[in-house]
């Protein structure tokens, strides 16, 4: 596996393999990769001949009471997962070199409307950092395809608009939740709970799978609001404190109406120090 810290040397390897005709997929990471990670880097090589992944903690999408410093590295660990998933080039960029006039004086990216929702809401700022990053990723990388973890489902939809909306020559992949045994979707932030948190975080996707069967059950179909009102109850009573419930279009993410038939559920809860998030996709 190459590894490039340094705009030149990415760009040069691109040319080469470029000028040799070959295809190239993208997976855009802030490190710390488990499982679900590596499904992206496997669902990759199955859509192109070269495989390049970013690591890189983007500071433009923590918001001031979030502690980057505190978001773990593990860049060794990293590298040896990704030398085992035969990544071809990993992307490993300071802060200096993707921002060098620093992140608050950047030319920004935001995907109105969208961004302002859910996550959006409880995160300011947040998906503007995400999609400004991830163009510069693009520009910088020049992919044929990315693939993007359907978990963060709000995001996949924000760089499908972003991507659309600016004509960008990519293809976004999404690629499927990868869970726990319990049912906990993989993620970083699952390194913040305790023995006993993990106990009850599969809660949440328990409770979304509940969600989903009174959907496609018809019963209570044009109760969404109460539905949601429930799901909530069961959370919190569970222990974590949800943050949002909401039963979504899946494509525009306005809350659903009830001709709606294809349907996103999408929850984020706090486990402890962890803010966790989870989505269904339901078709009726
Ligand atoms: O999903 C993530 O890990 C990040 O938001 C991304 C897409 C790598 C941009 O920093």
């Amino acid at each position: 596996m190459i590894t490039a810290t340094e705009i030149k040397e990415l760009r040069e390897q691109i040319k080469t393999w470029r000028m040799q005709g070959l295809k190239i997929a993208f997976v855009p990471t802030m490190g710390n990769l488990h499982d679900g990670h590596l499904a992206l880097v496997k669902a990759a090589h199955q859509h192109a001949d070269k495989v390049v992944v970013s690591i890189f903690i983007n500071p433009m999408q923590f918001g001031l009471s979030e502690d980057i410093d505190n978001y773990p590295k593990t860049h060794q660990q990293d590298k040896e997962k990704l030398i085992s998933e035969k990544t071809d080039l990993l992307f490993l960029p300071s802060s200096k070199v993707i921002y060098p006039k620093g992140f608050t004086d950047n030319t920004f990216v935001e995907v109105p409307n969208i961004s302002n929702l859910y996550c959006g809401k409880s995160r300011p700022g947040h998906f503007r950092g995400v999609a400004t990053v991830v163009c510069k990723l693009f520009n910088l990388v020049q992919p044929d395809v990315a693939c993007f973890g359907s978990k963060d489902y709000q995001q996949l939809q924000i760089i499908q608009t972003m991507v659309d909306d600016l004509s960008m020559p990519v293809d976004i992949i999404p690629v499927e939740i990868i869970r726990e045994a319990s049912g906990l979707a993989m993620s970083s932030r699952n390194g913040y709970l305790t023995a006993e948190e993990k106990q009850q975080a599969p809660v949440l996707y328990k409770t979304l799978q509940w969600l989903a069967k009174q959907l496609k059950s018809g019963d209570n179909s044009h109760n969404h609001h109460r539905l949601c009102q429930q799901a909530t109850n069961i959370i919190n009573k569970a222990g974590l404190t949800t943050d949002y419930i909401n039963i979504c279009h899946a494509y525009t993410l306005a809350e659903s109406t009830p001709e709606d038939k294809n349907l996103v559920i999408l929850a984020s809860a706090f486990c402890g120090k962890a803010r966790l998030i989870d989505n269904i996709r339901v078709d009726l």
